[in-house]
């Protein structure tokens, strides 16, 4: 006897994956908020002053990014994640507003990011574990737990940073934002938003500052120079075989310690290009975690080494001449022309420290090159889509060669404009490098 088949309807062979389609549903919504997360948190890192706090929010940024990209990975083996990566608006809007504006104070923004919206990520997490079958989607849990732990972490890492930050007001403004929605997963009863509910981001539109906040340590236009009397990194001490190397180490690690520099541009970039690929900015940030760790080298070497960091006068140059010009532009100096470029230099810079026998500066300096090598992958990679994100159709080569021919203009135009912080009897220069170095 035949046995008749039926082919089956729409509405049946969704109720039959339903349960599936309930977690994927909140795994995507996951998904869009760690990306959002991602793409606005790092507006704080060139705002608030405190490099400690910078490397803190790189680091929490790029777990972030992971976050999003196990998610969208385990997303994708189950039914309904769907193909694009887009946010949806009510999750950007509550994250677009988060970020404020030119004039917020930073410490309150940041409390607002760690005091509003992680908790409410972190409880969007505890509940897909309550939620979800710890058998049937083992794979998920496994995820979500460890981004617990995560999460749990990142708010015990930015306390001691929150101390005396009165956000109340800045709080309960996002609070009802997000109540609207019912928390990210909409777990929660929804409170509508109230009538008299004004947007900020519709009254003043947040844009970059004209320069990027150090805090309470000293600023200058550049480190780099030719005067030993006025600058730490004296250009022709670097090749100079006559240079100690104790001198060459001393200066290098002044360099990678401005790479601050290259945090605070390159962290610009990440909310100017809303439709970016999710992969773009998962490496973006992979490479802005790169640069604090690079920065942390010198930061945390140069005590160690005898210098008073006090001394030490931060570049303000790169962020302030690149935050002129737009994002595709930024990334390509810094992938195509400071990358790219800074290899021969320092090569020989690495021979001459090896002189020292001093392995954990070989190993930074290993690293650091190992890291910058794959920032110019990324540069070949992403610098083409980026550009078509800004309508820019010229050939590549073709546009990096006209942005360094802009890049000398806007450098004589909103560079050397920083003075020094310090007179140089205080400041930290190539004698006075000489001098902590024990050379003649
Ligand atoms: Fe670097
Ligand atoms: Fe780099």
């Amino acid at each position: 006897m035949a046995t008749t088949t039926s082919t089956p309807t729409p509405s049946a062979t969704s109720g039959r994956m339903a349960a599936v389609n309930e977690m994927t549903r909140l795994l995507r919504l996951l998904f869009e908020v760690e990306r959002e997360f991602l793409r606005t948190v790092t507006t704080l890192v060139y705002r608030v002053g405190e490099p400690e706090l910078k490397y803190l929010i790189c680091q929490h940024a790029w777990e972030s990014a992971g976050h999003a990209r196990f998610i969208r990975e385990r997303g994708r083996e189950l039914s309904g994640f769907g193909t694009g990566e887009e946010v949806r608006a009510s999750i950007r809007r509550v994250f677009v507003e988060a970020v404020g504006h030119a004039q917020s104070n930073p410490l309150v923004i940041t409390a607002g990011f760690y005091t509003v919206l992680k908790p409410a990520l972190l409880a969007a997490y505890r509940h897909y574990l309550k939620v979800t079958d710890h058998l049937a989607d083992w794979p998920s849990k496994k995820l979500v737990e460890e981004f617990i732990a995560d999460e749990e972490r990142h708010l015990r890492e930015i306390t001691p940073y929150l101390q005396g930050v009165d956000a109340r007001e800045w709080n309960l403004h996002l609070t009802q934002a997000l109540d609207d929605l019912g928390g990210w997963l909409g777990q929660e009863t929804r409170l509508p938003l109230a009538a008299g509910y004004v947007w900020q981001q519709q009254v003043k539109p947040y844009a970059h500052p004209a320069t990027c906040n150090r805090g309470k340590y000293p600023v200058c236009s550049s480190v780099f120079g030719f005067d030993p009397t006025e600058d730490p990194i004296v250009r022709p001490w670097l090749t100079d075989p006559q240079t100690d190397a104790r001198v060459i180490r001393l200066m290098v690690y002044v360099w990678l310690m401005m790479e601050m520099d290259a945090i605070d541009y390159l962290a610009t970039v990440f909310i100017d290009t809303p439709a970016a690929p999710f992969d773009l900015h998962h490496d973006l940030a992979r490479h802005l975690w790169d640069e604090s760790r690079h920065s942390q080298f010198g930061f945390r070497q140069l005590p160690k080494l005898g210098v008073d960091l006090m001394t030490v006068e931060h570049s303000l140059d790169l962020y302030n001449i690149l935050i002129q010009m737009p994002a595709h532009e930024r990334y390509a100096l810094m992938t195509m022309e400071f990358e790219a470029g800074s290899f021969p230099t320092k090569a020989h810079v690495m021979d001459r420290v090896r002189e020292l026998s001093d392995f954990e500066a070989d190993t930074l300096l290993a690293f650091d090159r190992n890291d910058e090598q794959n920032h110019v992958r990324y540069g070949h990679r992403w610098l083409p889509e980026m550009m078509a994100l800004f309508g820019e159709a010229r050939p590549t080569e073709e546009f990096v060669k006209a942005t360094q021919a802009k890049f000398k203009d806007f450098a004589a135009r909103f560079g050397g404009l920083t003075p020094h912080s310090l007179p140089k009897e205080k400041r930290l220069t190539g004698e006075k490098i000489r001098r902590i170095a024990g050379a003649n």
